[in-house]
């Protein structure tokens, strides 16, 4: 095993929480150190944002079908749009003196690791530059004004670029050692909350799965040292080609570009003090990705659109209101035909959001503990997004699964185990009750020796598994139900239901839906009390 291979696979083991001892933490929360939630670059200059994203008509079911609505301009009030759906605010919520922000991306702690930037040619109401989007305040920063025309015609298609990066340490102050893992599954959500918001504008959304890290890094002004100083690094997770016509960017003729471009700001420092968690250095150094090509985007067959939802809403509104339920009522059941929908949305289509951000194969699958699902038998199912895997996936689980199909026959959904599995559930979930009281909970299985043999990978997987479970948030809304992500999980009590003995598949993920029992101590506030 290479040097790399062991040292992630030490990140990986080291990093699972197990029944009987958690992954390291820091034990008590500092909060002293406690990380600002947002990032800023002061000195930058500021673009204002409208508030537009009510006029917004697409609805939701044409979305997460693939029709999407004719192209927008590439403007300043549609570039708003594409931000208040996606890094956007969604509410403020408060208890008794404490207020704090949620956005229609979600976060493990609500910490928000995830920063987002965008790269633009002159739009109308917008210059050439490289811009931070805070968004607390809904505005732009402006990181670089470049004028160089390599600049513009780097932008070969009619499109914008947005950025992501992470800040590892808002997650690894309350999580320690296995904070990593999270800013990759936020990095996931936040691609696919561009790719929905863009849809719903008329764009696609490409992944450039090609970029090195170093090219991310120098595009967003992460590596100029002189502007970050004290303040937390970024880490360069993504560059996300967002656009009406498939033409990818020059990335070399941007970067070359940037060499003249004036950049403004400061970063602001988010912690008065840090704690190094070397095993988070490790992993992204081990992770690190360099120029790789392009992957041939794979062939993926039509699929039979889903179902529509039980409540026809439209994208904004969707995208606004989905939320983590922090309880489920233990008794609400939705039906057979809700739930092979939602696993519809699940299955890759390359022009539909979000799975047309990704250009890889899908590596990741869903094992669900199915609790109530009216018309379906309790217990053990598999969707296995790509059929290619069947025979591999028997292969490394129990020889008694039952392998029976379920469902519409399209659907590659498998009935492993008729089982009352809702304590094993609550168990797998670190104890938490909605891992019972849920309609269903599931795991997600990846394909980890994809990250062994090449170790940027293991984030891709994240990735996956953040989409995954973005579609799930959403469709929850549409389905009058609600979901939640759980990161905290026991890794190989999954594993050891299953029958899985080695690395071929990890679990990397958990999800769970069901009726939300509303916290009624908080208050919820709207999200920008201003008004443009
Ligand atoms: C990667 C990830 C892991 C999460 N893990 C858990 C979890 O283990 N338990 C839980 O109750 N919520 C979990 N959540 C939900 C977050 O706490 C929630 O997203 C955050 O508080 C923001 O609230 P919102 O989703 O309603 O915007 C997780 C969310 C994400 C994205």
């Amino acid at each position: 095993m290479t040097a790399f291979r062991q040292s992630l696979v030490e990140y990986h083991e080291r990093s699972k929480h197990r029944v009987n001892h958690y992954a390291p933490g820091p034990g008590e929360l500092d909060w002293a150190t406690q990380p600002n939630p947002f990032r800023e670059f002061r000195g930058a200059p500021q673009i204002g944002l409208p508030l537009a994203a009510d006029t917004l008509a697409t609805r939701y079911n044409d979305v997460r079908r693939g029709n999407l609505p004719p192209p927008r301009a590439f403007d300043l009030r549609n570039i708003a749009i594409l931000f208040e759906l996606s890094l956007g605010l969604s509410a403020w919520k408060s208890y008794g003196a404490n207020r704090w922000a949620l956005r229609c991306n979600p976060s493990s702690g609500n910490l928000h690791p995830t920063e987002g930037y965008l790269l633009c040619r002159p739009l109308a109401g917008l210059s050439a530059g490289v811009y931070h989007y805070l968004s607390r305040d809904h505005l732009l920063e402006q990181r670089a004004a470049v004028n160089d025309p390599r600049w513009s015609e780097g932008f070969s298609g009619n499109g914008v670029l947005v950025g992501i990066s992470s800040i590892y340490w808002r997650e690894a102050w309350k999580y320690g050692m296995r904070a990593w893992r999270y800013c990759q599954h936020d990095c996931g959500h936040a691609i696919a909350a561009v790719s929905y918001a863009a849809a719903a504008l008329g764009w696609q959304t490409r992944l450039i799965c090609s970029a090195a890290d170093e090219a991310v890094a120098g595009l967003l002004g992460l590596d100029r040292s002189e502007d970050f100083g004290f303040a937390e690094a970024e880490a360069p997770d993504a560059l996300l080609w967002v656009g009406d016509s498939d033409v990818p960017p020059d990335l070399e003729r941007m970067r070359a570009a940037l060499n003249k471009a004036r950049w403004y700001g400061r970063a602001n420092q988010l912690s008065s003090g840090h704690v190094q968690w070397q095993d988070i250095d490790s992993i992204h150094r081990v992770t690190h990705k360099s120029l790789t090509r392009e992957p041939a985007p794979p062939d993926r067959g039509q699929r039979t659109p889903p179902a529509p939802p039980a409540l026809d809403l439209d994208f904004a509104r969707i995208a606004r209101q989905r939320r983590s339920a922090v309880n489920f009522d233990g008794t609400t059941h939705i039906t057979a035909a809700a739930f092979f929908a939602m696993l519809e949305c699940l299955i890759a289509q390359r022009d539909t959001p979000p799975w047309n951000a990704l250009a890889s194969p899908a590596l990741v699958h869903p094992a669900l503990l199915v609790h109530r699902v009216d018309g379906l038998e309790p217990g053990l199912y598999l969707l296995l997004r790509n059929p290619a895997f069947l025979s591999r996936m028997k292969q490394s689980m129990r020889p008694e699964w039952l392998w029976q199909k379920a469902g519409p026959a399209h659907l590659p959904l498998y009935f492993l185990l008729p089982y009352d599995l809702r304590d094993v559930a609550k168990l797998i979930c670190c104890h938490q009750d909605i891992g019972a009281d849920s309609c269903f909970a599931l795991g997600m299985l990846a394909q980890f020796d994809a990250a062994l043999n090449e170790p940027w990978r293991y984030r891709h997987l994240f990735w996956e598994c953040g989409i995954l479970g973005h579609v799930l948030y959403l469709e929850a809304e549409a389905a009058g139900v609600r979901s939640t992500g759980i990161g905290c999980f026991f890794d190989d009590e999954m594993h050891a239901l299953l029958g899985i003995e080695d690395h071929s598949w990890q679990s990397l993920y958990h999800f769970t839906m069901g009726g939300a029992v509303d916290d009624r101590r908080l208050s919820t506030l709207p999200p920008y009390e201003f008004q443009p």
